[in-house]
């Protein structure tokens, strides 16, 4: 029988636990508690504990924990069903009649689950008939190997309205209707609802099929690509994540759950070594998927397109999760390039490009903080408020208190510096890995922004020189976004001028304006160095490579500081190897700073003389020259 939890807690919000235990063993007062030598082991000093408020019972010695129906079961032995009866009985609570409505409603579910397996073998056959050729090929084309195909259990709905009843005729056709294999309009014979398409079994976490998806082989302009079961007695939409059977246990292994928007993406995953992916259903992720995945991980990464229907995705999840948040439980977002689900991603560049995008997820927080920071222009008091009121409200939703605190108090913090920055140059957020979403041409102009770079002042000379060509010569810092974006500088002023940078870049872009005037006296060029890309008049394509080369070496060199570091780590358990491997990164260090030396003294044009014997290379500081 199935006692539903509200009539549970209301019996047990009607009986006293510590009434029922002092029935046997004897209590004390101790503040708003009970406290006593534990029933459940051996102890001579109490540190078992009864609250009454809470209902619970805790012993601090052997962590015995229970309300009132397990200390009937736990301490009297009696069966679970006994223990509610007699509960009720004192509490004055009828115990409700067993609901044969419920039975009812079990038995008939496990029925429709062999419906929905019967339908799922005979869709897997279909595809390997000959009528399936067809689909079979696409699934190939789209770079599906026989053994995915089979994994995922793909099949084939042929054009037949009837085929699947006929199949299927053992089954009552009231039951292949409930289970959503057929449609059933007034006065026509129910027919097949999948027709035509691939079909995808969706399985619940015990991997007993629930429903299906089913995509059309050739889009067509305005038809649905993909059809869904609807919602059944098996099949809750908003309960259910496509894999997540497979993905449960896959998370265990990796400690990580990616979330992406489509089936595809999910089998596109799996197949390149990913198998913690899993998708909702074509809707907004619910309350319940959220719980689910916290079961799973605590910190679920959640994939977005860079575009603003991906934006909106990822605040609508952020919405949802607010104010379930916990502690220790968040989401984390990572932003796709714009244009590319994980699908394509993955064919396109491989499962490296999708490691690394996962490496680099944003946490729920800056992923709020950047979504409104740059939701609106803010060049007015209104707009200020605005921004912060958006904040606020944000805040006002998450229902943990301490999280709530802590959120207010960030995101404050991060308003008051972007809104009213300081006078000296200050970084306007944490410097954003890959900067999602960031909008060409914010409020200040570009010769503004050129300004803060003057400003900079870090003691890296070769730093400072890229940074001024790279003023000098805007246009070469789009093709090296990606790199400049991951250096992740420790000097905040230099994050800060990165960040700058890439904004000018994006603007010059967004408006094809022309190079900044002017960029040499906003960013002057470091002493005693005459790389091309400083010089006057030099050749385009010696700066262009020059830059290149410059900016190779400059994420290079501290890879190679790290690397060292870590053979140096490594001396106790493998010395030998640890010893050459130093050896070899030390080379290639003397290498690169000797290759700076070289770039530095270059006169524009190339091959010129090196006539200028006293330029300091931009390494010549040494060791104690801020790597960052
Ligand atoms: P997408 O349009 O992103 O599909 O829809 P996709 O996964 O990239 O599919 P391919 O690569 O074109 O085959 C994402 C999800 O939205 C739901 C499906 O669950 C799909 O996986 N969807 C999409 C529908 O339910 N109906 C549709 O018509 C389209
Ligand atoms: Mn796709």
């Amino acid at each position: 029988m199935a006692l539903s939890p509200q009539w549970l807690d209301e019996l047990r919000a009607r009986v006293t636990l510590s009434t029922v235990i002092m029935r046997t063993d004897k209590l004390q007062r101790a503040g708003r508690e009970w406290k006593a030598c534990c029933p459940f082991h051996e102890e001579k000093t109490p540190s078992f504990t009864v609250n009454d408020q809470k209902g619970f019972y805790h012993c601090f010695g052997c962590g015995a924990h229970g309300d009132v129906i397990r200390w009937m079961t736990d301490q009297r032995g009696m069966a679970f069903m006994d223990a509610v009866k007699e509960l009720a009985a004192e509490a004055g609570l009828d115990v409700p009649a067993p609901d044969p409505r419920a039975a009812e409603r079990a038995e008939k579910r496990a029925g429709l689950h062999d419906v929905t397996a019967a339908a799922q073998d005979w869709f897997r056959t279909q595809l390997h008939n000959p009528a399936g050729a067809e689909a079979l090929a696409y699934l190939r084309r789209r770079g599906l190997s026989d053994h995915v195909i089979e994994r995922f259990g793909f099949g084939w709905a042929p054009e037949d309205r009837n085929a699947l009843s006929s199949a299927l005729d053992r089954f009552d056709t009231s039951m292949l209707v409930e289970s959503g294999m057929l449609i059933a309009v007034d006065g026509k014979a129910p027919y097949s609802r999948f027709r035509g398409r691939v079909t995808l079994p969706i399985q619940d976490a015990r991997e007993r099929v629930v429903g299906f998806g089913g995509r059309i082989l050739a889009d067509v302009e305005g038809a649905p690509k993909y059809l869904n079961s609807p919602e059944t007695p098996l099949f809750d939409k908003g309960r259910t994540l496509y894999n997540i059977h497979r993905a449960a246990a896959a998370s265990r292994k990796t400690d990580r759950v990616i979330v992406v928007e489509g089936y595809m993406d999910v089998i596109a995953l799996a197949a390149a070594g990913f198998e913690e992916a899993v998708a909702p259903l074509g809707t907004a992720l619910t309350e319940n998927q959220i719980g689910l995945l916290w079961r799973m991980v605590d910190r679920p990464v959640l994939c977005f397109d860079g575009d603003k229907a991906g934006q909106r995705a990822a605040m609508r999840a952020i919405g949802r999760a607010l104010p379930l948040l916990q502690p220790g439980k968040s989401l984390s977002f990572v932003v796709l390039p714009t244009g590319l689900d994980p699908d394509d991603l993955l064919q396109q560049q491989g499962a490296g490009a999708m490691e690394a995008l996962l490496g680099k997820a944003h946490s729920l927080l800056d992923m709020l903080w950047l979504f409104e920071r740059d939701a609106a222009p803010l060049s007015s008091p209104e707009d200020k408020a605005g921004l912060k009121q958006r904040l606020i409200e944000h805040c006002e939703a998450i229902q943990h208190p301490d999280i709530k605190a802590l959120y207010r108090r960030d995101l404050m913090d991060r308003f008051s510096d972007f809104a009213f920055p300081k006078r000296e140059f200050q970084p306007r957020q944490p410097f954003a890995k890959n900067r999602p979403w960031s909008k060409p041409g914010r409020a200040e102009p570009v010769s503004a922004r050129l300004k803060q770079l003057a400003a900079l002042g870090t003691r890296d000379a070769f730093l400072r020189a890229i940074i001024a060509g790279l003023a000098r010569h805007p246009h070469e810092i789009a093709p090296h976004a990606e790199a400049l974006a991951n250096l992740q500088p420790g000097d905040p002023n230099v994050a800060a001028a990165i960040e700058t940078l890439l904004d000018v870049s994006e603007t010059l872009e967004a408006t094809g304006q022309n190079p900044i005037s002017g960029a040499d006296s906003l960013v002057p060029v470091p002493d005693n160095t005459r790389f091309s890309f400083l010089m006057e008049g030099s050749d385009p394509q010696t700066v262009r490579e020059d830059l290149a080369e410059a900016i190779a070496l400059l994420v290079e060199r501290p890879a190679i500081e790290q690397a060292i570091v870590q053979t140096t780590a490594r001396f106790d358990s493998d010395p030998e190897g640890a010893f050459a491997e130093q050896q070899r990164l030390r080379k290639r260090k003397l290498e690169i700073e000797a290759r700076l030396g070289q770039m530095a003294r270059k006169r524009a044009g190339a091959a010129a003389p090196e006539h200028n014997q006293d330029i300091a290379p931009a390494h010549a500081a040494g060791s104690d020259e801020q790597m960052d």
